[in-house]
């Protein structure tokens, strides 16, 4: 449904770089919408389709406008991007400056001034449609690193908003951060906001500190003191998922039913192993693949016995850096099961496609080792997702210590993802756990995520923002904070 310029308005703005659906064309010139990949949106769409909001984003087609529209119940406002635009923003300052660079240098990141250009103009972008589409007094909420520079942008021309900004990956160490040359800008964008949100308390703190070194305001633990009597606060939120919603598909007798199938296709082994990720270098992928190949010609593991299945979702793959890693993730998986497997049993299955929540039920019911070892993660919801679908309180995790979620997923098989005999190890040691040992840490895990939920997270950084922003009022102080 079309819609004109004063239904759009909304008293809950989400600001993100994709709206939760992506337009497709097809070759015979149809359209369609498909759900956007990662985190983000798995984390948010509840949320808001709950809340009767406005959800501004890129709908994923090049150089196309689309009119504004309701699905759902949510209003969805498409920010065009040009070819331009999504070279120098998307692909260039987004995905090969930031994205490497708060994810601990693992490829390095790229400094080009034509993409620092294009970003700051793409974030005035979608500064001026959320200035358009906020409600008087409303409460705009900003995601991730695609849009750092929104909230400074949206104060300007909107000071009566309440600003809530959360970056979804890792903020990185004061070290690596420097590198940046525009990383003043970054830090006065952000400041924008009444509250910054991170994943972790070592992001906000890492935050705090470089604002006090770098852009020299004073700040008391979470608290950031402006010139003029504002104040921001900076606080960890770790995120989650729709604890039940996941749970309720994994009960479904077609979920038991295809993971059954699942099984069946695989040749019935002792063990199945499973890895789900966007392919991504962060994720760790080749380590993975390379520990469990050790483990079959160590003669740890009997090709008849156990089955990794490795799905790799596509992503920007116009960027270098994903095309190399394609190359290299097939090389490998091509290399293991052409020395390793036999006539019907290759040790990897790997699948280079996206799948829907009904099938990624199902797989996480045919897996009995979920396998999440990203060098470094914001917080990694397929780990979450995992926990909730074991309602039969059996299955292992092993998990990277260097995923947000190892925070809280602390009766997981934790690994540093770098060390392939300690990667081989907890592998051989979830594969071999007894059912009792199993039932223990997944009892945990599980009270763990259905307690600390999507709808959870999202409604205390909404109270916090109110908290700390009351509409017509001066901010206040945090509780945290003697005046
Ligand atoms: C991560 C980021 C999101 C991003 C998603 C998919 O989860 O935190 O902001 O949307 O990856 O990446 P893409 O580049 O396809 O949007």
């Amino acid at each position: 449904m079309a819609l004109s310029a004063t239904d759009l308005t909304a008293g809950l703005v989400v600001v993100a770089n994709r709206l939760p659906v992506d337009r497709v064309v097809h070759h015979d010139g149809s359209v369609s919408w498909q759900r956007s990949p990662g985190g983000l949106v798995t984390a948010l769409e509840p949320v808001m389709r709950g809340n009767d909001g406005a959800w501004v984003g890129w709908h994923g087609g090049v150089g196309e406008t689309v009119e504004p529209f309701v699905d759902e119940g949510l209003t969805l406002v498409p920010v065009p991007l040009s070819t331009e635009d999504v070279e120098g923003y998307y692909e260039g300052f987004s995905n090969a400056t930031l994205w490497p660079l708060y994810h601990d240098v693992v490829a390095p990141p790229q400094f080009h001034r034509e993409w620092w250009n294009s970003y700051v103009r793409v974030n005035q972008r979608f500064a001026n449609r959320t200035a358009e589409v906020a409600e008087q007094d409303g409460v705009v909420w900003v995601q991730d690193y695609q849009l750092q520079l929104v909230p400074a942008m949206l104060r300007l021309h909107r000071p009566d908003l309440r600003i809530g900004f959360f970056l979804h990956i890792p903020f990185p160490p004061t070290e690596l951060f420097q590198q940046l040359p525009w990383r003043r800008q970054i830090l006065e964008g952000l400041l924008g906001a009444d509250l910054v949100g991170f994943q972790l308390p070592g992001g906000a703190a890492n935050f705090v500190r470089l604002v006090r070194a770098r852009v020299g305001h004073k700040t008391h633990r979470d608290t950031v003191f402006l010139p003029g009597g504002r104040v921001v606060t900076v606080a960890p939120y770790p995120i989650s998922i729709d604890s039940q919603g996941f749970e309720q598909l994994a009960r479904r007798p077609e979920a038991e039913q295809r993971a059954q199938e699942i099984r069946a296709d695989l040749g019935n082994p002792r063990t199945v192993l499973l890895g789900i990720d966007r392919l991504d270098y962060t994720k760790g992928m080749p380590q993975r693949l390379r520990a469990f190949g050790e483990l079959i010609s160590d003669g740890k593991i009997d090709v008849n016995e156990a089955a990794f299945v490795q799905v790799a979702t596509p992503s920007r793959e116009r960027v270098g850096q994903y095309q190399v890693l394609r190359d290299d993730i097939e090389r490998l998986v091509g290399r293991l099961n052409g020395s390793l497997g036999r006539i019907g049993r290759p040790p990897i299955t790997y699948l280079h496609s996206s799948y829907p929540r009904e099938e990624m039920a199902a797989l996480y019911r045919a897996a009995d080792v979920m396998v999440v070892t990203p060098l470094r993660d914001g917080m990694n919801l397929v780990a979450k997702e995992y926990v909730a679908c074991r309602f039969t309180e059996d299955g292992a995790l092993v998990l990277s210590e260097f995923a947000g979620a190892a925070d809280e997923l602390r009766q997981a098989y934790q690994v540093n993802p770098y060390d392939i005999n300690g990667l081989k190890a907890a592998l051989l040691e979830a594969m071999n756990a007894s059912p009792r040992e199993l039932g223990r840490r997944m009892r945990a895990m599980r009270r763990q995520v259905a307690d600390n939920d999507i709808g959870r997270w999202a409604s205390t950084f909404l109270a916090e923002l109110r908290r700390v922003r009351p509409p017509h009022g001066k901010p206040t102080r945090p509780s945290s904070v003697a005046s």
